[in-house]
């Protein structure tokens, strides 16, 4: 019954537009998974009243779910702060009603609990096994600390401000802290000086776990809690590893295991890793984790984030990697009303580099996190050699077999070779027949700039990277060679350098994109996250590089630290501010436009001039909702310096993001989708004064009128955003907007009057036989009526698929199988409704329906709460996420979840979706739509009817 819109999103990537999935009315799967968030069946985050004692969990409140009912429960987790969140995590015997379960006695609030998949980084290299904590001496002239220049945080260090004093609370996979850059130890007195561990090694989510008091974890998979925290506070001795600093070194460090060695955590372990990281004394937790969730109201952490920052306690959490699935791809709790939520900016060098020579003296640079020495002097062997063919990118990345099968012939000891490969992504799945003929070692050439990201390293084989003009500088030594001769390099530079990031200081692709559907500004800020190079267990070498908003989240938790240590009076809200109002706007990767603030929110952390500030510029951020002309808006600015200072006010638009971006040209063909390509398209601004002088201690007001462009395709999800920049002498303060340029309520969330990819119009119908449910050999049905009939035998069913795009967000959605001769009026005709039809209503009982509209039964309903991760009410960030619903078995549900066959005769479908803002239980707040009739023939032997 439910509609798994994460293949729409998968099959995107790419750019294929043949993503229609079809649902049946036959699947009855209780999960709903979909982005690899998974709700646990009738489990659920039970928030109760203060008065309420969790020794009397009287069984008989929750057997209340329904009558006749007494489920039997178990509960898994106690939260038992009254300061931040009372209750508990429950698991039902039988089915529960999420909407009971919250009108029951005692129960404040509950929220379904989700698993949360473990965040995966891309791996840039694996390393060798070092033992005993003794980690080589890699200082060389390399840039490795450039992530601390980008954010501004050198500065702060020069001048001694390092967190002192300052607990930084890290969520994640646990940590080595044996590691002698994060403090050889556990413990008071240590750098990780507190934790816990919530699950044990072997938790996956789906078993119990088994908590204890050490955040210990030394698996290679458990890696990435001892990198987020390197990242905060690391600090390499002298004489060891490469000089590594963290943003935060002397910030006092916890660590709270949620994950195990491999699998799910899930929400409620999550809830309960915060509340003992504020009960534990941290001012900042910071979350590398994120589900994808782009409602702020049903997330179970909100309430959670709002209580831990309403005592002081600040919440940074990751933004999401669902970058490339383009606006609105954010993760809870990074979108909780009160969290600092962070993107992703690209490191301006790969930090480690090392020379490898040829025979003539002639230097090759080559990224990766360790010298390769082990290889000694190797032949580079070119795939492509031995053919008759010119060795040209096509031949040589692997896409042509022929190479391979000469690579299969040739006799080479791949102990003292290197196979050459040139690196053209929609090659790489050829990749693994390197591994099976032997290759022991893989040089990866570029053809042209790309940014060097590869995800988990092909074990066995290791991998070095060369950048463009490295690449072209072996390719033009090998074809300097004499006939027959062969290259070798020799591997035996050990000191690392730097080299130039060909997206240097630019939105990560893979970095989420707001807004959330409620319109705000997500992320809030970014921080560097692309390429990091920080700590990773002993186990898997000491270091490793890895990229993700999770690599970015730290940064900002740390830079926060550094701020609270040196204005500890300011509020969390106060310090967020502070954060995005002196960030830094950057640029679209390879553009010169403003990147949009759904990408970047504030921009790229400049924490020297947080700490710095002198002025207070408040809101931080303007959101504008959805509206052709907002509201104006009022900044105020106030000078806290001791000197008077002239400020002036500028517009600075950043790009323009839309998810079908087809429309631009007028076209209507809703087929060619696109994911989130920068636009420009300016909004424009006006201010009540371009400038103004304060005194020492003044403050005033600007009004802000932003006016986005006119948008005619507002199902095409259109996102507008910038700053108003206000500079000083000595200081520029930037407040991000963003908005969305429609009304949602005017539009309404049903998309109709444009042609879709499929040859016929939605919402509408299609005729297709119930064993070949590919919506493009479907018929369309006559205008107004057609027949369809059933039958157990799926190739001789020709069934109904009801096709609408419920595209602009909607809490709720009920589809409905009504009379054929209903006098509801819908907002959408699916037929002509001065039509004359003779109908033959079926002996099927009619039933009172939903908002006084009767029914023969339901199709399905959905509302926001189905959805932590994705379901058409979220509707449709994703892009080309279309929605169908083929009836394969003539079967309803009524209003008690009963589900039973109907009869033979007319019935029209009706579908409802609730307006944005709209009130559930206000018929006029739906759009809805009235489609023509079907004719069913149902036989009565193969389908009974059992109601
Ligand atoms: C998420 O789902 C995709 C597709 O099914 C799968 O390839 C991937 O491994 C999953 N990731 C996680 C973290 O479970
Ligand atoms: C919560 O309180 C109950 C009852 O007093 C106790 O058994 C339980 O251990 C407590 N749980 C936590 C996480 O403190
Ligand atoms: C959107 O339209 C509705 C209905 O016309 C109106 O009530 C609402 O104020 C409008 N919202 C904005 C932001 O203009
Ligand atoms: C859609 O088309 C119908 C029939 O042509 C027309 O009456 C209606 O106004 C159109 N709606 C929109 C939103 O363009
Ligand atoms: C309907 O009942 C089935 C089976 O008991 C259950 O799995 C499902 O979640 C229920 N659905 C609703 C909406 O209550």
């Amino acid at each position: 019954m439910k509609f798994n819109s994460a293949l729409g999103l998968l099959t995107l990537v790419g750019g294929a537009s043949s993503s229609l999935t079809i649902t049946t009315n036959t699947n009855k799967n209780p999960l709903v998974s979909s982005q690899n968030t998974t709700v646990v069946p009738n489990t659920f985050i039970v928030e109760l009243q203060p008065d309420f004692h969790p020794d009397l969990q009287p069984k008989e409140r929750f057997s209340k779910t329904k009558p006749g009912a007494k489920p039997g429960y178990r509960v898994r987790q106690q939260y038992n702060s009254t300061d931040f969140f009372y209750g508990v995590s429950v698991s039902f015997d039988n089915h529960v009603d999420l909407g009971t379960l919250r009108q029951t006695a005692g129960v404040k609030n509950a929220w379904k609990v989700a698993l949360v998949p473990r965040p995966e980084p891309y791996v840039l290299r694996g390393a060798p096994k070092i033992s005993k904590g003794s980690l080589p001496n890699l200082r060389g002239s390399a840039k490795i600390n450039q992530p601390l220049a980008m954010g501004n945080v050198q500065k702060l260090h020069d001048q001694g401000i390092k967190g002192r004093g300052v607990q930084v609370a890290i969520i994640d996979s646990g940590v080595d802290y044996r590691h002698p850059a994060l403090g050889g130890g556990f413990g008071r007195g240590h750098k990780i000086a507190l934790g816990y561990d919530f699950v044990g090694d072997d938790y996956t989510g789906d078993n119990a776990p088994a908590p204890d008091q050490d955040p210990l974890a030394t698996c290679v998979d458990g890696g990435h809690g001892t990198h987020t925290a390197g990242i905060v506070g690391m600090e390499d001795p002298k004489n060891q590893g490469f000089g590594l600093v963290g943003v935060a070194p002397e910030a006092t460090i916890a660590a709270y295991r949620v994950f195990g060695c491999e699998g799910s955590t899930s929400t409620e372990i999550l809830v309960a890793s915060m509340l003992k990281a504020a009960q534990d004394g941290a001012d900042i937790v910071s979350m590398s984790i994120g589900a994808y969730d782009i409602w702020e109201e049903v997330n179970p952490f909100d309430e959670v984030v709002t209580r831990l920052t309403n005592h002081g306690v600040a919440v940074v959490a990751a933004i999401g990697n669902f970058g490339t699935a383009g606006v609105y791809s954010t993760s809870a709790p990074g979108i909780s009303t009160n969290s600092l939520s962070v993107g992703s900016i690209e490191n301006e060098v790969y930090p480690t580099v090392y020379s490898a020579h040829d025979d003539k003296h002639k230097a090759i640079d080559y990224v990766s996190v360790f010298p390769a020495n082990s290889l000694g002097r190797v032949e580079v062997y070119q795939l492509g050699t031995g053919l008759d063919v010119p060795i040209d990118a096509n031949v040589s990345s692997g896409c042509y077999q022929p190479a391979w099968d000469a690579l299969a012939e040739a006799t080479i000891d791949w102990s003292k070779t290197i196979l050459l490969m040139s690196w053209v992504s929609w090659c790489g799945s050829s990749w693994g027949q390197a591994v099976d003929f032997g290759v022991q070692s893989i040089l990866v050439s570029q053809e042209e700039e790309q940014l060097i990201v590869v995800d988990e390293p092909q074990d066995p084989t290791t991998l070095l990277f060369l950048d463009l003009p490295n690449s072209k500088q072996l390719v033009k030594n090998l074809s300097q060679l004499p006939a027959g001769q062969k290259y070798y390099l020799t591997f035996d530079g050990n000191k690392p350098s730097y080299a130039a990031n060909p997206l240097p200081r630019t939105p990560d692709d893979f970095s989420s994109y707001g807004p959330t559907i409620e319109m705000s500004l997500a992320p809030k800020i970014s921080a560097p996250g692309g390429t990091i190079l920080a700590t990773f267990p002993l186990e898997a070498g000491g270091y490793a590089v890895l990229s993700g908003t999770s690599m970015a989240t730290p940064f900002a938790a740390g830079s926060l630290a550094l701020l609270k240590s040196q204005q500890p009076h300011l509020s969390v809200q106060e310090l967020y501010a502070r954060l995005m109002t002196t960030a830094s706007p950057v640029n679209e990767p390879g553009s010169n436009q403003v990147a949009s603030t759904a990408r970047q929110g504030g921009g790229l952390i400049n924490v020297y001039a947080a700490v710095k500030a002198d002025t207070v510029i408040s809101p931080s951020e303007l959101t504008l909702r959805d509206s052709a002309t907002p509201a104006p808006q009022k900044i105020t600015i106030t000078n806290q310096s001791k000197s008077k200072k002239k400020y002036s006010i500028q517009h600075s638009p950043a790009s323009f993001y839309r998810v079908y971006y087809n429309y631009l040209t007028g076209n209507t063909d809703y087929s060619s989708a696109g994911g989130s390509i920068p636009l420009d398209v300016p909004a424009s601004a006006q201010f009540s004064q371009s400038s103004l002088t304060l005194g020492p201690g003044q403050s005033a007001s600007i009004q802000v009128q932003i006016k986005p462009q006119h948008d005619d395709w507002p199902w095409s999800m259109p996102v507008y955003g910038g700053f108003v920049k206000i500079t000083s002498d000595d200081a520029a303060y930037s407040i991000p907007y963003i908005g969305v340029p429609y009304n949602r309520t005017e539009v309404g969330p049903i998309m109709h009057n444009v042609t879709t990819q499929v040859p016929y119009d939605s919402p509408g119908i299609l005729k297709l036989r119930a064993d070949d449910l590919f919506l493009a050999n479907g018929q369309i049905p006559t205008p107004n009526i057609d027949s369809y009939n059933w039958s157990l035998d799926l190739s001789k069913s020709f069934i109904p698929v009801f096709r609408v795009d419920v595209l602009l967000p909607s809490r709720f959605i009920r589809f409905d199988l009504v009379p054929a001769n209903t006098s509801f009026v819908p907002s959408i005709y699916g037929f002509d409704p001065d039509a004359h039809i003779d109908y033959k209503p079926p002996s099927q009982a009619i039933l009172p329906g939903f908002l006084g509209v009767p029914t023969y039964g339901q199709l399905f309903s959905i509302t926001v709460d189905d959805a932590p991760s994705n379901s058409p009410t979220i509707s449709q960030p994703l892009i080309n996420h279309f929605f169908a619903q083929a009836l394969v078995y003539p079967a309803l549900t009524n209003d008690d979840n009963v589900t039973y066959n109907i009869s033979s005769g007319d019935y029209r479908p009706l579908l409802r979706a609730l307006r944005w803002n709209g009130n559930e239980a206000n018929p006029d707040d739906y759009e809805s739509w009235l489609g023509p009739v079907i004719r069913a023939d149902i036989p009565s032997d193969e389908f009974p009817s059992d109601a």
